[in-house]
């Protein structure tokens, strides 16, 4: 087994060789670096790391035993070690499986539970649950924030155009009040149900929202609202503890993490939208991906393989951002769901076993193209600062506009292509006496105009935005965050990095209030006393 040395000799030569030259020379490229799953096609050919060095990384996941670990994931070992918890939110997809979290057995109760909350939902949905009006609901107000918001938000921008029968979702998740008043705008309490949404059930910005969200509906159909009410938490007795009737509460259980809880009850706002289907078909798509993960050899294993060049583009080529751009308006949120699948995950200093790590997780951040294009694109090609690109197309959009679409496809594979093969001097040069430049323009102008180029990007192709095909891909990222965790040393799973804001954001609302305590820093202290003034 070769293990990985990541020198500086390393370092080198791998920022040194070219993309394009890999491509052209590696006979295998396209059928080892370019997979398919299902309706999904992931190319990962213009990374920049040769088959060598993929090898390479291959033996390094094995002697950091992924999937050792992979295998006590499944198994419902409590991998999340900083909190002792097993991690199984895929269970959720495939909930005909006995599945154990350290060593209890949990399919049946997961399975009545996912049957209680789903006929719930189809009610909703069908209308057989009335308002206390006697009519259908027209509205759902999702409250909830990060992982009990933004994987529900994504899925209703993504797929609503084509699967919408239930009521319509508005969203709220921030605290600044604007959200709320957008959430409400046009909306009749007496049509409407409000769905409060909290793994813990003590988020202030979610708790704070529900508050404003029952004024508001107790102002239109009187104190007695709870017929206007769900509750879906992890923490089913804090629920209760606000009030909520308990065959309104839906729980899940811990070894769902927040930013995994789309999969459970936290994705029921869909359901009551979509319908029972959809969500079936939004799971089974990422069963797919997940029978994948737990089974292919490394070599041919998508989520691996992301993981592994996710890891090269961190630890050896220095790479410090990824952007992800989805060419499709409908995927917008896209780059906010990873940046907290990403970042929350695997933003962290400490190793699993309490040392230091050398390497953490990207930054992740990105827009939809091809509005992305006119904006920031400038910095991808020719700043010095390198950021990998994963690029989402769909080739079957479903609509009529067939030279728009067309138009978008050839965009994409444009940039891909253009950011790896970038342009050189000697070509702008060219390409300027042609049309007449003179030597003085050229010399001063040709410079402006070079693209580096060897800029490694990743394509990702959906035949169709469907719920099968999207749970895919969903899933596909769930994985390959896990495998980067493992090779960095990171407990994927925890989160106490949020925690230290939120008991200062206490602390200083007291201080707003009464005045900043001793205990502020200067710069602190001076800003409390400007929003006193202006209170
Ligand atoms: O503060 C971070 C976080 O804990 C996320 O991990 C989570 O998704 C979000 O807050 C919301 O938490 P909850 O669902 O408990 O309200």
């Amino acid at each position: 087994m070769t293990s990985l040395t990541i020198s500086n000799e390393l370092k080198t030569s791998a920022k040194s060789q070219k993309i394009e030259a890999l491509i052209n020379s590696e006979p295998k490229r396209l059928s080892n670096f370019c997979k398919e799953i299902g309706d999904l096609v992931f190319d990962f050919s213009k990374s920049n790391i040769s088959q060598s060095q993929l090898d390479m990384m291959i033996d390094f996941a094995k002697s950091k035993k992924v999937e050792e670990i992979r295998a006590k994931m499944f198994d419902g070992d409590a991998i999340n070690l900083t909190e002792n918890r097993a991690v199984l939110h895929f269970a959720l997809r495939n909930p005909k499986r006995e599945w154990n979290a350290k060593g209890a057995p949990q399919s049946e109760k997961m399975r009545q539970d996912m049957e209680i909350a789903s006929s719930f939902a189809q009610k909703i949905y069908d209308g057989s649950i009335k308002t206390k009006y006697g009519a259908p609901f027209k509205n759902i107000i999702h409250i909830g924030i990060g992982g009990s918001d933004l994987g529900p938000r994504l899925v209703y921008e993504a797929l609503k155009p084509f699967n919408h029968n239930g009521p319509q979702i508005r969203f709220c998740a921030n605290i600044e009040p604007t959200e709320f008043r957008y959430a409400i705008d046009g909306l009749d309490p007496k049509e409407t149900l409000v769905v409060c949404v909290s793994k813990t059930f003590t988020t202030i910005e979610t708790l704070t929202n529900l508050n404003l969200a029952r004024e508001w509906l107790q102002a239109g159909i009187g104190k007695d609202d709870m017929a206007h009410l769900v509750a879906i938490s992890a923490a089913p007795d804090k629920a209760m503890a606000q009030g909520f009737a308990q065959d309104r509460i839906f729980g899940f259980e811990e070894w769902v993490g927040g930013r995994y809880s789309l999969w459970s009850s936290v994705g029921l706002s869909l359901e009551m939208a979509f319908g029972r289907k959809f969500m079936e078909e939004l799971r089974d798509g990422a069963r797919l991906m997940d029978e994948h993960f737990e089974s292919a050899p490394i070599a041919e294993n998508i989520p691996f393989l992301g993981g592994l060049i996710g890891y090269w583009n961190r630890a050896v080529l220095d790479y410090e951002s990824r952007a992800i751009i989805p060419y499709a308006a409908r995927l917008k949120l896209l780059p906010q769901f990873l940046q907290q699948l990403d970042m929350e995950s695997n933003g962290k200093a400490v190793s699993r076993d309490g040392g230091d790590v050398k390497y953490s997780g990207p930054v992740v951040w990105g827009a939809e193209g091809t509005n992305a294009q006119h904006a920031f694109f400038q910095h991808l090609h020719q700043s010095p600062i390198v950021t990998p690109l994963e690029f989402i197309l769909i080739l079957d959009d479903g609509l009529e506009y067939d030279a728009s679409r067309q138009l978008t496809l050839a965009n994409a594979l444009a940039q891909s292509e253009g950011l790896m093969r970038g342009k050189s001097l000697e070509a702008v040069s060219q390409e300027m006496r042609a049309k007449g430049a003179s030597e003085e323009e050229i010399k001063n102008i040709a410079p402006h105009r070079v693209f580096s180029g060897n800029r490694p990007n990743i394509v990702t192709l959906l035949q169709k935005l469907d719920a099968f095909n999207f749970g895919a891909l969903l899933a596909f990222y769930e994985h390959r965050c896990f495998v980067e965790g493992i090779l960095f040393d990171i407990n994927s799973y925890d989160q106490w990095g949020v925690e230290l804001g939120k008991v200062i954001a206490l602390e200083i609302n007291q201080d707003i209030e009464n005045g900043p305590s001793e205990k502020r820093d200067l710069a602190t202290k001076n800003l409390i006393e400007i929003i006193r003034k202006g209170k």
